[in-house]
C-alpha cells in the first residue's frame, strides 16, 4: 500500500516537471555493454510520464575520447546535448561548464546517494553531477574450470592467480588453441590507469599522487607491482592484451576462451545472457593482492550532469532526478548489473537475488581507491596520460619498471610545477 502511494507521488513529480510546451531533449549517456539500451530504457519511461521527448545521441566507448569529445562541445558553449554522463574523474576538468543541482534537485534526492561520491561531484559548492551508477575492478573467474583443475577458491595473490591460470591455460590449450589465462585492459588509456592503480595499491604502492597533492608514484612497491604484470603479457596474458580495453576483454571472456578476467560489474550480467558460452559459470570475486598487500579495486562510476548551456535546465534536471532515482538505480542493478549508488539497495532482495556479489563484495564497493583526479584537478587527464603511458611501455617491454616511473616522477612534477 505505501509503495503505491510512493509511486504514484513520484509520476506526479515528474509529470509537473512538462509544461505546456513538451520539450526534445539530447542526451549524451552511454555505449559499453547494454548501456546505450538501458539508458533508452529509463529516458523511454521519463519522457512517457512528462510528454518530453529525449534523443539518444551514440557516444564512443572510450571514456578518453568522450572527454575530449564533451571538452569541445563545452569549451564552444554549445547546448546541443543537455544531459551528459560523466567519469567519477571529470567534474575537476569539466565542472565549470554543468549546472549547480541542488537548485533543482530536492536535499532529500541527494542524500540518499553514497556521500563520497556526492562529495566527489561538489566542485566548489555546486553539486555537478547526480550519482548514477558507482564501479570498482573485481576479478572474474570461470567457476566450472576452477573446480575442472582441483581449485575450490577464487585466487588471493597475484603469484596464485600466475599459478592457476597457467594450469588452466596448458591444460585448455589441448582443445582450445585460443584458450589464455587473464585478460584485462591493456591499452594505453584511462582504463590501463584503472588497472595499474589496482596493482599497485595491492602491492602497498600508493595511490600515484596522495590526496596531499604528494607524487608518490616513484616506489620500490610500486616497481614490483608493475614487474610482476610485465611478467604476465606473453605467459599467462596474450600479448594482444596490450589493445585491449574492457570490451575486448569481455568479448575474450565471454566466448570462453580466458579462465580469469579483470573488469567493471556491468560485465556480470552481460556474461549471463543467453548465447554467452559462460552463462552460469561466473565466479566474482576481490582482485588478488601483492606480497602482504591488500586487494585493491579502483573506484570507477558515472554521474549524470546537466550542461551550463542547455536551453531546457528544469526538464533536462528532471531527467537526471529520475534517471538517478532509487527505482531506476533498482531496475537497472538488477536487469544490467550496474552497481547502485544508493547503500540500501545493497540489502534490497531483488537486486542480491540479480546480483549476488552486491552483497558478498559490498566492502570492495565502498572502499574503493579513488583516482587522484579531485587532488590534482583540471591536471588529471595530463597526470592520467602520463601515468598510463609509463605503464604502457612497461608491458609492451619498451621500458624497465623502475626506469619507467623515475621517467613518471619528472613528468608529474612538470605537470605539477603548472599549478595543481
Ligand atoms: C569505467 C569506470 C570509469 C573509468 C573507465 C575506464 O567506465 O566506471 O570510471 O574511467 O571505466 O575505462
Amino acid at each position: 500500500m505505501k509503495k503505491a502511494i510512493a509511486i504514484v507521488s513520484l509520476t506526479a513529480a515528474f509529470a509537473a516537471a512538462s509544461h505546456s510546451g513538451a520539450v526534445t531533449l539530447t542526451f549524451a549517456c552511454d555505449s559499453v555493454g547494454s548501456g546505450y539500451d538501458e539508458c533508452q530504457k529509463g529516458a523511454n519511461a521519463w519522457a512517457k510520464q512528462t510528454g518530453n521527448t529525449v534523443k539518444l545521441l551514440q557516444v564512443p566507448k572510450e571514456t578518453d575520447q568522450r572527454l575530449a569529445l564533451y571538452q569541445q562541445q563545452l569549451g564552444a558553449k554549445s547546448g546541443d546535448v543537455d544531459v551528459y554522463m560523466i567519469d567519477v574523474v571529470w567534474p575537476g576538468l569539466i565542472g565549470q561548464h554543468l549546472l549547480d543541482l541542488k537548485k533543482y534537485i530536492p536535499q532529500a534526492d541527494v542524500s540518499r546517494h553514497f556521500p563520497a561520491i556526492v562529495q566527489n561531484n561538489t566542485i566548489g559548492g555546486k553539486l555537478v553531477g547526480m550519482p548514477f551508477f558507482t564501479d570498482a575492478g573485481v576479478l572474474y573467474y570461470r567457476t566450472d574450470l576452477l573446480k575442472k583443475y582441483g581449485y575450490t577458491a577464487a585466487p588471493k595473490t597475484w603469484n596464485e592467480l600466475a599459478t592457476m591460470a597457467q594450469k588452466i591455460q596448458a591444460g585448455e590449450r589441448k582443445t582450445n588453441p585460443k584458450f589464455v589465462g587473464y585478460v584485462f585492459q591493456g591499452k594505453n588509456y584511462e582504463g590501463l590507469t584503472c588497472d595499474a592503480l589496482e596493482w599497485i595499491s595491492s602491492f602497498g604502492g600508493g595511490s600515484i599522487v596522495d590526496p596531499s597533492g604528494k607524487i608518490t608514484v616513484n616506489n620500490d612497491k610500486a616497481v614490483a607491482a608493475l614487474r610482476t604484470i610485465q611478467g604476465l603479457v606473453g605467459t599467462i596474458s596474450p600479448s594482444a592484451v596490450t589493445t585491449y580495453g574492457e570490451e575486448e576483454a569481455r568479448n575474450v571472456w565471454q566466448a570462453g576462451n580466458s579462465a580469469f578476467m579483470r573488469n567493471w560489474p556491468y560485465a556480470y550480467a552481460a556474461g549471463q545472457e543467453e548465447g554467452s558460452a559462460v552463462k552460469g559459470k561466473i565466479g566474482v570475486a576481490a582482485l588478488p593482492a601483492g606480497p602482504g598487500g591488500k586487494p585493491a579495486a579502483t573506484l570507477g562510476g558515472w554521474q549524470l550532469a546537466v550542461n551550463a548551456y542547455s536551453k531546457n535546465p528544469k526538464e533536462a534536471a528532471s531527467l537526471v532526478q529520475y534517471m538517478t532515482s532509487l527505482q531506476e538505480q533498482k531496475r537497472r542493478a538488477i536487469e544490467a548489473s550496474y552497481n547502485p549508488t544508493i547503500a540500501t539497495l545493497y540489502k534490497d532482495p531483488a537486486v542480491l537475488k540479480a546480483v549476488p556479489f552486491f552483497g558478498s563484495l559490498y566492502d570492495v564497493f565502498t572502499n574503493a581507491v579513488a583516482r587522484p583526479a579531485t587532488v590534482t584537478g583540471s591536471k588529471y587527464n595530463q597526470v592520467s596520460d602520463a601515468f598510463s603511458t609509463a605503464v604502457y611501455n612497461v608491458l609492451t617491454k619498451k621500458t624497465a619498471p623502475g626506469p619507467a616511473l623515475k621517467t613518471l616522477e619528472g613528468q608529474l612534477s612538470r605537470i605539477k610545477g603548472r599549478g595543481w
